[in-house]
């Protein structure tokens, strides 16, 4: 994968082409002492942002030594109301989806720049953002640098069944996966057929020979027979979850089978959850352990293991 393919999938670079089939959205800047106080050790947040959230359950004590963003944090409330009072927020390319265990309603709902700053703090996805975006590239070490942004997205309660992740490859749409494929969503199955021809046609209509890259996948919510929104897009390759295919399938010569059996000649194969015995945790769920908790739990550690072990239990 070429850093050119991670730099096309970055917000800004496809919203503008792409607004009108997605969600409304604005973007801010984000400024250099911003960066640095998100890649900075801790979870403390600016005094200014506590008391603006009008004491929604916040902490802050007289120590605080964080450093205060006024013009960004007027940016934000104001980009905020213009949204309709409630975003979802992510940088370039990620948002803070390892941090929604820290929220209070457990979601990247965001009403002020307090609930915005918790999660973007608490997110090793946004590290990643932040610190190496292009580690996976073959050309990594070349780049210019890179304008950060905070990208702020009208909140819509989206019904996570009902959103597919879509392959394209050399301009063809070869291949569909349910999202959240650690569910089980019984309506897909009944419906497969037209969820396909909605897909390949919004597809055919909107996004096709339009994007910078000939292979590329992109994510959709339909949000109702025949009405279908683009999320986002993310680069075809390793960097990218590959959820109900595996990336060796997605580059093989032959379209890989759909769930329903072999794919017809001229559409995109489909995989979906079939039966309620598949379900597994959500990919996030362990990410609001402490990391000894699962350093023990899957032996990554074994050292960790035995200080354990060796622990005495006084009374
Ligand atoms: N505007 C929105 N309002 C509410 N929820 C949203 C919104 N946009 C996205 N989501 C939810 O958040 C999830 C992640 O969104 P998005 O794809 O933008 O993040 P990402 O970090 O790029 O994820 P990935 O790494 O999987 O590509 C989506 O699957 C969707 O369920
Ligand atoms: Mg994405």
């Amino acid at each position: 994968m070429k850093i050119s393919q991670v730099i096309n999938c970055s917000f800004s670079s496809w919203y503008p082409a792409f607004h009108d089939i997605s969600i409304p959205s604005l973007v801010i800047p984000l400024p250099n002492e911003f960066i640095e106080y998100l890649n900075s050790d801790g979870v403390a947040l600016p005094d200014s942002a506590v008391h603006d959230s009008g004491g929604a359950g916040y902490d802050s004590d007289d120590t605080n030594q964080v450093p205060a963003f006024p013009e960004f944090e007027t940016e934000i409330k104001d980009n905020i109301e213009k949204l309709g009072g409630k975003v979802f927020p992510k940088l370039n390319w990620s948002s803070p989806q390892d941090a929604t265990w820290i929220s209070f309603d457990k979601t990247l709902k965001c009403t002020c720049p307090c609930d915005l700053y918790l999660l973007l703090k608490s997110s090793d996805f946004i590290t990643h953002d932040l610190t190496e975006p292009f580690t996976h590239c073959e050309d990594c070490g070349t780049q210019d640098p890179i304008k950060y942004e905070l990208v702020l997205r009208k909140w819509i309660d989206i019904q996570p069944g009902m959103e597919f992740r879509c392959f394209v490859r050399d301009n063809n749409l070869i291949a569909i996966s349910q999202r959240h494929h650690t569910q089980f969503y019984e309506f897909i199955g009944k419906e497969s057929k037209d969820i396909v021809t909605d897909i390949k046609v919004f597809y055919e209509e909107n996004i096709k020979g339009k994007f910078l890259d000939e292979s590329f996948v992109f994510d959709v919510y339909r949000k109702e027979k025949g009405m279908v929104i683009l999320l986002d897009f993310n680069p075809f390759g390793h960097v990218t979850d590959s959820q109900l295919y595996k990336w060796k399938e997605l580059t093989a010569e032959t379209i890989p089978d759909s769930s329903d059996g072999p794919t017809e000649p001229d559409q995109p194969s489909f995989r979906y959850v079939q039966t309620k015995d598949c379900i597994q945790p959500s990919p996030y769920a362990g990410f609001g352990m402490p990391i000894d908790f699962m350093d023990l739990a899957t032996g990554q550690d074994p050292s960790k293991l035995m200080d354990f072990l060796s622990l005495v239990r006084y009374t």
